[in-house]
């Protein structure tokens, strides 16, 4: 038997043990092996704090998860209270956006199948989103297809305005690539096989797939005013065959 002093000191370590945190920022990758126990980690203050879950695996789960930004819940679950929310999933992504002016708990509630791996994260800035923009096909012959990425860095244009109307020369040089470019992953397989649009759409998941075709050429093109687009020549596709490339979420 230990004495009653030492027996709530096991205690109060034991309870403090048992929140993980999310560091501001920073993804986590969970598989189910590593849960804490309880299911819940304390979340960094901020103004403005997205939290972010994204599957990683296909297997369908009985998972929710719940957050809460009041210091008085310490695990928020599907009783609900006041001030606690629960992060709902999409196609394997869910969003949550408020502020936590005081920190807060996320928990999971329910049970995770075995070996199911998922990540989470809380941030100030998106670490996990769908992109507003989609790849673009731009012409596409038997077996090949050539397909550009969303643009990015557009081309500035500076009008001339009152009092200096300068014309620009007849020659214009062509602008110059930017320095660094996104990195983007480009993935497609054929839409009739749905390999791709049944698994969660997150870029962990597809990651782990593999596309269709090879890239026989990657290069970047300033296509029009919306800007520079990674520009890819597939080849080594099937004729008369859709395909689909996901809008997967971006992971920086
Ligand atoms: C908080 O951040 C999210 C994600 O970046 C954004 O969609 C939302 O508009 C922001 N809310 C406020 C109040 O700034
Ligand atoms: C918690 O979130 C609610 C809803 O977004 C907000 O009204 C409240 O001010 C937040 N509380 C704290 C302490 O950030
Ligand atoms: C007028 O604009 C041209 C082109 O932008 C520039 O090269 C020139 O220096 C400007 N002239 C004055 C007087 O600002
Ligand atoms: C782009 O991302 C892929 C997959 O995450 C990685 O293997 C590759 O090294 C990255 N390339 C660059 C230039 O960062
Ligand atoms: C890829 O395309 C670019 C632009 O059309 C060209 O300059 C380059 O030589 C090509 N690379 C290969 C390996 O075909
Ligand atoms: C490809 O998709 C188009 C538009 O959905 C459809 O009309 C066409 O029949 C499809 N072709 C094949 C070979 O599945």
């Amino acid at each position: 038997m230990l004495p009653e002093t030492l027996l709530c000191l096991v205690n109060a370590a034991l309870i403090q043990a048992a929140t993980a945190s999310l560091s501001l920022n920073a993804i986590l990758s969970l598989n189910t092996q590593d849960i804490p126990s309880p299911p819940s980690f304390s979340l960094p203050a901020a103004q403005n704090l997205t939290i972010t879950v994204a599957y990683c695996s296909s297997e369908t789960v009985s998972t929710r998860f719940f957050v809460t930004n009041s210091t008085t819940v310490d695990d928020p679950g599907p009783d609900g209270g006041t001030n606690v929310y629960e992060i709902i999933v999409n196609q394997g992504l869910g969003t949550f956006s408020a502020s936590f002016l005081d920190g807060g708990v996320l928990a999971i509630d329910g049970t995770l199948s075995d070996d199911f791996s998922f990540e989470i994260a809380a941030s100030d800035r998106p670490m996990h989103e769908v992109l507003a923009t989609f790849p673009l096909l731009g012409d596409t012959t038997s077996n090949q297809a050539l397909l550009f990425s969303p643009p990015f860095d557009p081309p500035i244009f500076i009008d001339p305005s009152y009092p200096n109307y300068t014309l620009p020369g007849p020659s214009l040089a062509s602008p110059s690539p930017p320095d660094s470019s996104p990195n983007f992953t480009l993935l497609i397989a054929p839409t009739s096989s749905q390999t791709l649009t049944s698994l969660p759409q997150t870029a962990c998941m597809m990651a782990s797939q593999s596309s269709s075709g090879n890239i026989a050429n990657e290069s970047l093109w300033l296509r029009d005013e919306d800007g520079w687009r990674t520009q890819w020549l597939m080849a080594g596709l099937s004729p008369q065959t859709n395909y689909t490339a996901p809008p997967y979420s971006l992971v920086p």
